[in-house]
């Protein structure tokens, strides 16, 4: 494994704890009852009941559990220890049936059988990803004929801009552009609870253009069914603002004027 990933991997393993413990993660209400995914991400999937579900990047298998709380069939795979531990134990806890499975997802072929009717991925994963090419194939690769694959994800342009903290306006920063080397951000504790205690000192990224992601997928023999773009994003950056729903919107003067988040759905033909 790559030195990049190598280190993520262990920073996700030291971040699992941490997100397992936050607020911003609410596992309490989840164990509680409380559905974690998304109304629209809900609304354009469809009827699950029954259907079998891989999640790709499944973390500890909040959203992996959610899926099975509504009829699905699930396997997450992560490539943290640690995360695959604490979601086998939480489907454990909360009495859901899930098969977890660590690996890293550019080895997955190899270490996972079969296909599944739906193949998901959300929320903060691709920027953990050198290669989208490689990306594109493994999720067509799993996905069965007359499936279908799923993401919804931070939207490219909304990584462009300069977010350390305290910077509150637009400020163009970095490429929109895939660049071979990753970016490297200085870890300040987890993104769920920034005065958590970690280790590894560096984060290593890659930001990928929405004509990359799209063309990663149709390369691998996906068909697009849509590419929905949203004014809004799942979690809080510096030059955005809280909205009353719970997402984060830019600042009154421009809010709806850029994507922040989008989804897409590619079928695999019959
Ligand atoms: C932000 S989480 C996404 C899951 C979900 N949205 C959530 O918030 O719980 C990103 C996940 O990607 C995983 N990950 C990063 N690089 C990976 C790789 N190369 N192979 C498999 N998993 C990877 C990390 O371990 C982490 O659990």
């Amino acid at each position: 494994m790559d030195k990049y990933l190598k280190s993520n991997r262990a920073l996700w393993d030291e971040w699992t704890g941490i997100n397992y413990r936050s607020d911003f993660y609410r596992v309490a209400d989840f164990k509680a009852g409380l559905n974690k995914l998304r109304p629209y991400e809900i609304a354009e999937i469809g009827p699950v009941d029954g259907k079998q579900l891989l999640h790709l990047q499944c973390h500890f298998g909040l959203d992996t559990l959610c899926w099975a709380r509504l009829g699905a069939r699930v396997t997450g795979i992560d490539f943290s220890d640690a995360a695959i531990s604490q979601a086998r134990a939480l489907a454990q806890d909360v009495g859901l049936d899930a098969r977890f499975v660590q690996s890293d997802i550019y080895e997955l072929p190899h270490n996972l059988e079969g296909d599944f009717d739906i193949v998901y991925t959300s929320r903060g994963v691709l920027n953990w990803l050198p290669d989208l090419d490689r990306w594109g194939k493994v999720a067509a690769h799993f996905v069965r004929p007359g499936g279908f694959f799923y993401i919804t994800e931070i939207h490219p342009i909304a990584l462009v801009f300069d977010d350390d903290e305290g910077v509150r306006d637009l400020r163009l920063r970095y490429a929109y552009f895939t660049q071979p080397e990753p970016i490297s951000v200085a870890t300040k504790g987890s993104y769920a609870d920034r005065n958590a205690r970690v280790t590894q000192e560096v984060e290593y990224g890659w930001n990928h253009a929405l004509g990359e992601i799209v063309t990663a997928l149709t390369t691998a023999g996906l068909h697009i069914d849509f590419l929905h773009e949203f004014p809004f994003a799942e979690w809080p950056i510096s030059f955005l603002r809280p909205a009353a729903d719970g997402t984060h919107r830019l600042p009154p003067e421009h809010d709806g004027k850029l994507p922040l988040f989008f989804s897409l759905k590619a079928s695999k033909p019959p």
